[in-house]
């Protein structure tokens, strides 16, 4: 099999990443030209990697070809591009709806893909619609697959994946708060790494209990994060979370 990525920024190195560590048998990978630095440089990196002249002959070589553009390049891009009916397209391209992805590309044969960097690691979340037996059983080498069959809940999988940004602001502020209380600002980073790896894999690893059990679990009665959690909720912390997620849901 050969693939073809159109538009080499972050997340085509993630994905490209996440292929080389995976046991995924293919041919050859070509990139588009753009963007040329993190071309040459995969490239220089993987031998079974090839810069495409152009757009085209990317999509021509390649059997499977993933849209990794922006919304904004998509859309002037994707009509003047031709894709030969038997070409399987994978988007990554948050908000070009699959109805406009067919009039675009003029090929049905699409589905939507919510990678997120971590593929890189081959971990994270991975989000498919529509349900689709031979990309699922790519992307299954890569991290874990979510299949769904609504765009509606997918969209709001998109959401969610928006709050990676907020979550290492959490991480940081925490951080620089311990700075602020004189902590060394390398400790109070490995830290407070530390911790929020810990929760993380906690979570994992204690499936058995809802994320509701989580919470009630993880404080004392009367204790200090009992007692920061309520004051949380009093200052409305977590009403202005779902408030902005509703805000970003309507922009998918
Ligand atoms: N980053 C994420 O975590 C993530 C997760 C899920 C989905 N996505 C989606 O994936 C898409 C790409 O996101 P990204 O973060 O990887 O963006 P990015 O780093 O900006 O990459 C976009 C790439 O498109 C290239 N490009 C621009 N015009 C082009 C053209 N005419 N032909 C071919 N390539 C062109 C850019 O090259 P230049 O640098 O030369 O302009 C750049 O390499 C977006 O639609 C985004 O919503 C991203």
């Amino acid at each position: 099999m050969i693939l073809g990525f159109l538009g080499t920024g972050h997340i085509s190195s993630s994905v490209i990443e996440g292929i080389f560590k995976s046991k995924l048998k293919f041919k050859k990978i070509y990139l588009s030209p753009r963007n040329r630095v993190i071309a040459k440089k995969l490239s220089k990196r993987f031998k079974k990697i090839q810069i495409s002249k152009n757009n085209q002959q990317l999509i021509d070589k390649s059997n499977w070809v993933f849209l990794a553009i922006t919304p904004r390049v998509g859309k002037k891009i994707l009509k003047d591009l031709y894709f030969k009916k038997n070409k399987k397209i994978i988007s990554f391209i948050s908000t070009i709806n699959l109805k406009k992805l067919k009039e675009n590309t003029k090929n049905k044969n699409i589905t939507r893909v919510i990678p997120l960097p971590f593929i890189g690691m081959k971990k994270g979340p991975i989000v498919i619609f529509p349900p689709d037996k031979s990309v699922k059983n790519f992307f299954k080498h890569l991290g874990k697959v979510v299949e769904v069959k609504s765009e509606k809940v997918s969209k709001s999988f998109w959401a969610t994946s928006s709050f990676m940004a907020p979550f290492y602001n959490l991480v940081s502020a925490t951080s620089d708060w311990l700075t602020s209380k004189g902590v060394n600002r390398k400790e109070a980073e490995d830290y407070t790494r530390e911790l929020f790896l810990a929760l993380a894999e906690d979570a994992i690893n204690k499936k058995k209990l809802s994320l509701k059990q989580l919470v009630v679990e993880s404080q004392t009665p009367g204790g200090t994060n009992a007692f920061v959690l309520k004051e949380l909720k009093k200052k409305k912390f977590y009403k202005v979370q779902q408030k902005v997620l509703n805000s970003i849901f309507k922009k998918f």
